[in-house]
């Protein structure tokens, strides 16, 4: 069976694993907000088993991200809900950690805010947020290759786009959440760390 395949997943895995390895170090459950092809879901299940990684996607996109996860048959990663964060809660206890990769620049600006206010009630006080992606700061672009990806990415999708990074700390403060660090990482991306605070 041929899986759905990102090489941007492959390529980042192991920059983001260093990361996670630090702030998801204690046992707990994970929720994965669009998880994709399923790549990140089995490695960092695979590679940190005292979590529980429970990945989600829109139900449109759960075909792509099933396959991978039923393939893996970890113990740590049962099969994928269904979760757009445009609709309605999701039917899930609070999660010690939250992590979403490439995402906020795909969903339009208002699914962001979305994204946000679901973490009011989806990830427990004293909680932790990783989000890993591209970011502008104060209005420009890190890299003429991120102002390049932009234009790409309004021409596939007028409400997509590179999310300035002080509206993200702006909603995730709005959402109880503080920013504890912006780590640079390999490709132009960033992943943000947001702690949970009540
Ligand atoms: C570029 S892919 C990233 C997938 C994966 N996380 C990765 O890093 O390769 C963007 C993802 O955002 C998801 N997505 C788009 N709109 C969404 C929404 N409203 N709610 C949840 N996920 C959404 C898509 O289904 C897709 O899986």
């Amino acid at each position: 069976m041929t899986l759905p395949f990102s090489q941007s997943c492959e390529n980042n895995k192991e920059p983001i694993l260093s990361v996670l390895r630090r702030q998801f170090s204690r046992s707990g459950d994970v929720l994965e907000i669009a998880g994709g092809t399923g790549q990140h879901a089995v490695y960092f299940a695979a590679q940190l088993p005292h979590l529980h990684w429970q990945s989600s996607d829109v139900p449109d996109s759960l075909a792509t991200l099933e396959p991978r996860i039923a393939l893996a048959a970890l113990p740590n990663l049962p099969a994928p809900l269904p979760f757009d964060v445009t609709q309605a809660r999701l039917n899930l206890a609070p999660v010690d950690y939250v992590f979403s990769a490439n995402s906020l620049h795909i969903m339009p600006a208002a699914a962001v805010t979305h994204f946000f206010r679901h973490l009011r009630t989806l990830l427990k006080p004293g909680g932790t947020l990783c989000v890993y992606g591209p970011f502008k700061y104060g209005g420009t672009f890190t890299t003429d290759s991120n102002a390049q990806f932009d234009q790409w990415l309004k021409q596939r999708n007028p409400e997509s786009g590179i999310r300035d990074f002080e509206t993200v700390v702006s909603l995730a403060n709005e959402a109880g959440m503080s920013l504890c660090e912006d780590n640079a990482m390999p490709a132009n991306n960033q992943l943000l760390v947001f702690t949970k605070l009540v």
